[in-house]
């Protein structure tokens, strides 16, 4: 893997990345990212996490089941709320990403094919990193998840390497049960596509956030 990069620069550089160049990625160094992940903070260092890397054969069965199911509605094991009843900031804030990201297409319909190709593929990445925590935690053990994500991405892009995770890859939990062979008390969290970016519109989009002032509130 690539030599270190300057920690705010892996911060601002790293960002969802549609379409991977199905160039392999080792067991090694796919194992030296996640020990770095494991560093993340935990409810009294409860450490819920598991980790299922799907690659080769496995991954490929994957990608084409999904491909067979993709008119499926999705089943998840996180519920998933109807967007029309989340807070009206983050309504607003999904809105314009969907506004900016159909606008950095040449038009609509290719945005379209673009992006539902993307996904339909998982992303051609060679690797997905599964994240699981146990059946019935804590919404502090989903905190702590979330944490070795953001971890994981971030030595990641240290290490020359894009990320994006992705409800898409856990919407049919089942089929990632049963290729990862993931136990029954285990809840799927996350899938994280892996790998070195292509040279493509769809990966040249870098997201906007909300001026600090919206979000932050000091009280002396
Ligand atoms: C929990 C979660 C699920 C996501 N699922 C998807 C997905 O299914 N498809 C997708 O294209 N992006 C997905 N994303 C990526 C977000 O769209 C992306 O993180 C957001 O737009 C901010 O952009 P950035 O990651 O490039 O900074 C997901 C992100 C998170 C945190």
């Amino acid at each position: 893997m690539e030599k270190n990069m300057d920690f705010t620069d892996v911060v601002t550089k790293r960002h969802s990345v549609r379409d991977f160049k199905d160039q392999p990625v080792t067991q090694k160094d796919l194992t030296e990212l996640i020990k770095l992940a494991q560093r993340a903070p935990s409810w009294v260092n409860s450490q819920p996490w598991k980790v299922y890397v799907a690659t080769g054969k496995t991954l490929q069965n994957i990608k084409d089941t999904y491909v067979q199911r993709n008119s499926e509605k999705g089943n998840p094991d996180f519920p998933v709320m109807h967007r029309d009843d989340w807070s009206s900031e983050t309504q607003i804030n999904m809105k314009q990403w969907r506004h900016e990201i159909v606008h950095h297409f040449e038009n609509f319909d290719e945005a379209h094919e673009k992006m539902s190709g993307a996904s339909t593929n998982l992303y051609h990445s060679p690797a997905i990193i599964f994240l699981t925590i146990p059946k019935g935690s804590s919404l502090w053990s989903v905190f702590d998840a979330g944490s070795f994500a953001q971890t994981l991405m971030l030595a990641s892009k240290d290490k020359g390497l894009d990320t994006i995770p992705t409800y898409t890859s856990v919407r049919f939990p089942d089929v990632i049960r049963q290729a990862m062979e993931i136990p029954d008390d285990e809840t799927l969290v996350i899938g994280i596509s892996i790998d070195y970016p292509k040279d493509a519109t769809i990966n040249t989009y870098q997201s906007k956030r909300e001026p600090v002032e919206n979000i932050l509130k000091f009280k002396d």
